[in-house]
């Protein structure tokens, strides 16, 4: 299967939550990015809406497609955010911040009407943390303290590191550090995001339970909507 094609797809699909006089909060990452390209060419058809961002990813998407930004700050309420993920299961709860946006996306999501969440069919797993890692924004003091924390919860962290393009830790949009907790597949996550998001020194957890409303999954075949059970 065609990744981009998959992802495509389910940001097309999330066009039609999109309405004229819309605020949309604008996730963050590649699959977004189409979506933001497909507003673009709606809104120089007419459309009129205005995005608040999720980071500064999604600041120069906005841009580089000609969409009206509002900060944040300046609203009180979102209509509809349209966002990716790393890994949904069944219950539509999911792992984000591969991209480091986690915190902000968090307050977003938590601040939309409606929840819309794209990704490809590749994102889907049983059960979450089946291949990927829980990210955590945490204050740079604390990270130490975190990661052996998330050691006597069972899970194996890891500091987040540029690589190539810095040396050290990677600095998150607000200035903070994320530490990626692998853990075995969750059978709970409500329950881990509760623990882990009551550590001191926790700016935010990459579990997202119970936020989507629905989730656009691009196939080979097509796009299948997910709906949270009411
Ligand atoms: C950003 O921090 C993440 O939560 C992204 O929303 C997520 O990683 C999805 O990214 P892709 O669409 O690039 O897979």
């Amino acid at each position: 299967m065609n990744f981009e094609e998959s992802k495509v797809r389910a940001a097309k699909a999330a066009l039609s939550e999109v309405h004229d006089g819309f605020v949309v909060g604008l996730g963050t990452g590649s699959t977004v990015k189409h979506f933001a390209r497909m507003l673009g060419d709606e809104v120089r058809r007419g459309l009129r809406v205005k995005v608040v961002p999720t980071s500064y990813h999604s600041v120069e998407m906005a841009v580089d497609n000609a969409l009206d930004l509002l900060p944040l700050e300046a609203v009180e309420a979102i209509d509809v955010v349209v966002d990716g993920a790393d890994e949904v299961d069944r219950d539509l709860n999911m792992i984000k911040g591969r991209g480091a946006a986690l915190a902000r996306e968090k307050v977003v999501a938590s601040m939309a009407r409606r929840r819309v969440y794209i990704v490809g069919e590749d994102k889907l797993v049983e059960k979450l943390c089946s291949t990927k890692p829980i990210p955590i924004e945490v204050l740079p003091f604390a990270y130490r303290y975190v990661m052996k924390k998330v050691e006597e919860m069972g899970g194996s962290p890891k500091l987040r590191r540029a690589g190539e393009l810095k040396d050290g830790p990677i600095v998150t949009d607000n200035g903070n550090f994320i530490v990626d907790a692998f853990f075995k597949p969750l059978d709970n996550p409500r329950s881990l995001e509760a623990e882990i998001k009551a550590l001191p020194g926790v700016v935010e957890v990459g579990l997202f339970c119970g936020v989507a409303d629905v989730v656009y999954v691009g196939r080979s075949s097509g796009v299948v909507p997910l709906a949270k059970h009411k």
